[in-house]
């Protein structure tokens, strides 16, 4: 292992954990190092192969947090194994990232950490939402470019959304949060597609439109699609917020975008795979008057030739969790799913995972994805 690129903290802890990025805040090093482990962290901002991980892996290790951008598939999942380590996290809600059945095989546990990016990545797609439809990116440039020559009727017209429909792909927690944001804050109407049905989501807009009729507005609707095709159609805003996996890999083809209004706003804060990005581009190069905002891309960090040429498509480099508060929360789920697992705790299993961050945390590891696989006990008490 390169020392230069590592920080060890607390080097006399009795259990080795790694963590292959420098992660924000100090509550979630206390709970490492309060379980008894000695820490080390990797410095470099570069991304490490799985040649890297492993080495650092070495022959004795017994946890380990890693990054979305890692591929953890068998080799590492076995170099764990092979080094005797009990658990792992990834730094990250999703986990595309991980051969899940490779680390079950292996018997390691595999941790993320829901429940903290919601409003913050809600919040993001709102910001991506609007920037596209007020084409805020654009104007901006133009205004720096100093091409700014006085106020016109006809400046930078754009779609106004209030009253609309937003088509929601994936109503999970981070849609269903988006979602409401879109019919409190806007009074939009709610299309979306999800395998399950999201009773909850439905109820909050149905009460949220017998509130409205009450004070003698018109109400909201909210409908579940039988296809993305309907709700693609349909839609003024298209907000993707599914897991990347076989069934979602290009989701947003040529066909599906075709099928868009012709001044419809695509927003992705899921992964992006979930979009073919070169279609998108054609589509965008073709349809001026369509927008996008995206804060993933197909082969992160670069981007599909042309998408930054085209002013109809607002970017921002994957930051859609970026706040203090999740970030610094992500880092603490993190560590004590390790932490939880490498001192025998059994798995929480329930959805108030926000506990996790208070000053008297459950005694459990908050999120492990494979915990029934590997028949880990529930929390119980
Ligand atoms: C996640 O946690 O999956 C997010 O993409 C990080 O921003």
């Amino acid at each position: 292992m390169d020392d230069n690129h590592w920080q060890i903290v607390n080097p006399g802890g009795s259990m080795r954990v790694i963590v292959t990025k420098e992660l924000p805040g100090e509550r979630w090093l206390e709970i490492l190092t309060s379980a008894g482990c000695r820490v080390e962290i990797c410095t470099s901002k570069a991304v490490l192969l799985a040649g890297q991980i492993r080495a650092a892996i070495g022959t004795s290790c017994d946890g380990a947090i890693g990054q979305l951008t890692e591929p953890w598939g068998e080799e590492l999942f076995a170099a764990l194994k092979g080094a005797g380590a009990r658990a792992y996290s990834n730094y990250a809600v999703g986990f595309n990232n991980i051969d899940l059945a490779a680390a079950t095989r292996h018997g390691i546990p595999v941790g993320n950490t829901p429940g903290v990016l919601t409003e913050t990545t809600a919040e993001m797609a709102v910001a991506l939402t609007f920037a596209a439809a007020r084409r805020v990116g654009e104007s901006e440039r133009f205004l720096r470019a100093g091409k700014y020559d006085g106020w016109l009727p006809t400046l930078f017209l754009g779609e106004l959304l209030w009253r609309k429909t937003v088509g929601i792909v994936g109503a999970g927690r981070i849609g269903a949060a988006y979602a409401r944001m879109m019919v409190e804050g806007h009074k939009m109407n709610v299309i979306y597609y999800d395998i399950n049905q999201n009773r909850i989501l439905e109820d909050f807009v149905a009460d949220y439109a017998k509130f409205l009729s009450e004070q003698e507005e018109p109400p909201v609707a909210c409908r579940r699609a039988e296809t993305i095709e309907e709700l693609v159609e349909a839609a003024d805003v298209v907000s993707l917020h599914t897991v990347l996996d076989d069934t979602t890999h290009h989701m947003m083809n040529a066909e599906r975008l075709a099928l868009m209004k012709k001044t419809a706003v695509l927003v992705n804060t899921s992964r992006g795979p979930v979009v073919d990005e070169a279609a998108l581009v054609q589509h965008c190069r073709r349809n001026p008057e369509f927008r996008a905002g995206l804060d993933v891309f197909e082969e992160e960090p670069a981007l599909a030739p042309g998408l930054t040429e085209l002013e109809n498509v607002v970017i921002v480099p994957h930051i859609a969790s970026a706040t203090s508060w999740t970030r610094q929360g992500m880092a603490v789920l993190a560590a004590s799913n390790v932490a939880g697992i490498l001192m025998g705790f059994p798995v929480w299993g329930r959805p108030d995972i926000l506990s996790f961050l208070s000053a008297e945390p459950p005694k459990a590891a908050p999120s492990i994805l494979n915990a029934e696989e590997l028949g880990l006990s529930t929390y119980s008490g």
